[in-house]
């Protein structure tokens, strides 16, 4: 309690003798609302590096935006001390609370009014889709530790991401499922409201009935923020699958996976990286999280000694919370855009933006970390079996 409470200090004061800085630059604004008006000639020019977050603070998704924060922090304070280019860097984080219109609104916030030098975030794809265009029209960086849908990067040449994307991650689900754990005919739960649960299940399909697998008929489809699913459940059990893929966010897939267990649903329910959170237990139950399995990014069990290092000095900094996929990945997207920062020519959006790009082999936490040509990561994946105790590591899959 007590250095997690020290942390903090440290990091305040460093913010609040820089927030000094911020007055004089934010006047000469010229504030525009519409995205095609958004211009940005050149980020701030006082003795600062800006850099913009956007996450969901609060709201269903909020534990994505605390534990990426957590992460992005932590980074900071190990790597963001020294000065870059002569200047100090000032972190500026705006909530989006999960939604697309607040994204969009949080990135030209930050490009119109902060002039911010880099846009790192956000975490589910449809929010990053709606504030993504946003900073390519502005001619900005936008980087995203974590949005994983494919059309992302997709926006244009100044979108970039640390993660893998989905084309990845679910064929590694629809393997595991088939090979792994033998499974031949599954039940596909789609949230229609998410641009990443539409994706992955488009994968994970094509996937599974490549390896000969069958794929229920029948789209059994959700809206994010529906709490009953009893009627969606009892149609899925009525089907007889042996497996049932829910590429979903964690508020909705702990809720279902809950209720499928009091109804008597009794497969395997399989995941994407949208289960990660320190939530899914809390909302699933015991009974309703036990026997399950997800992709991801990280895994705490991770011997390696950096991630090791990583996870003890998380929990020190964290009230001894253990750092999830999320908190892994905003702490090695911090370090490659410092990293970037550094290379880069000069402080002009454009450097900035190839020095991101062109990162190649950077070791981080999460994997070693190389942008390609389409601006995506290529890094190895996880299977995380769901314990009512927390994730445990299952296995690796390389690229
Ligand atoms: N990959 C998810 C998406 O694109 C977001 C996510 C990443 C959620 C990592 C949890 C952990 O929507």
């Amino acid at each position: 309690m007590k250095v997690k409470k020290n942390f903090h200090l440290s990091i305040l004061t460093i913010l609040a003798s820089l927030l000094l800085f911020t007055g004089c630059n934010s006047k000469k604004e010229t504030g525009s609302s519409s995205s095609e008006e958004v211009t940005a000639n050149s980020p701030t020019s006082g003795n600062e590096i800006v850099i913009g977050a956007v996450f969901p603070m609060t709201g269903p998704i909020a534990t994505y935006g605390q534990e990426s924060v957590n992460g992005i922090k932590l980074a900071l304070k190990k790597y963001g001390i020294d000065k870059i280019k002569g200047k100090t860097i000032r972190l500026i984080v705006e909530d989006n609370k999960g939604e697309p219109t607040e994204s969009a609104n949080a990135v030209r916030k930050l490009i119109t009014i902060d002039k911010v030098h880099v846009v790192v975030g956000s975490v589910a794809s449809s929010n990053t889709l709606a504030g993504a265009p946003i900073a390519q029209k502005a001619g900005v960086p936008l980087m995203t530790p974590a949005s994983t849908n494919e059309k992302v990067t997709q926006t244009g040449n100044f979108i970039s991401r640390t993660c893998f994307t989905d084309n990845f991650q679910g064929v590694v689900m629809a393997k595991f499922a088939k090979e792994s754990l033998g499974k031949s005919k599954a039940a596909i739960i789609v949230d229609n409201a998410s641009d990443y649960s539409k994706g992955l299940s488009k994968v994970f399909k094509t996937e599974f009935e490549k390896m000969g697998g069958t794929i229920i008929d029948t789209e059994f489809t959700y809206t994010a923020k529906d709490t009953d699913f009893r009627s969606l459940l009892s149609k899925v059990k009525r089907t007889k699958p042996d497996v049932v893929f829910l590429p979903g966010y964690y508020t909705e897939a702990g809720l279902i996976l809950k209720q499928a267990k009091q109804m008597g649903l009794n497969v395997p329910f399989l995941g994407g990286d949208g289960w990660d959170s320190p939530k899914l237990q809390e909302l699933a139950g015991a009974e309703g999280v036990k026997g399950n399995y997800i992709s991801s990014h990280f895994s705490p069990d991770d011997q390696d000694p950096a991630v090791q290092t990583f996870v003890k000095e998380y929990k020190e900094n964290y009230g001894d919370q253990r750092p999830g996929a999320m908190a892994a990945l905003g702490y090695d997207g911090m370090l490659v855009i410092l990293d970037a920062l550094k290379r880069s020519e000069s402080l002009e959006y454009a450097a900035i933006n190839n020095a991101i790009i062109g990162t190649k082999g950077f070791k981080g936490i999460t994997g070693s970390i190389t942008i390609d040509e389409n601006r995506n990561a290529r890094k190895s994946a996880v299977v995380l079996k769901t314990l009512p105790e927390g994730m445990a590591f299952e296995q690796k899959v390389n690229p």
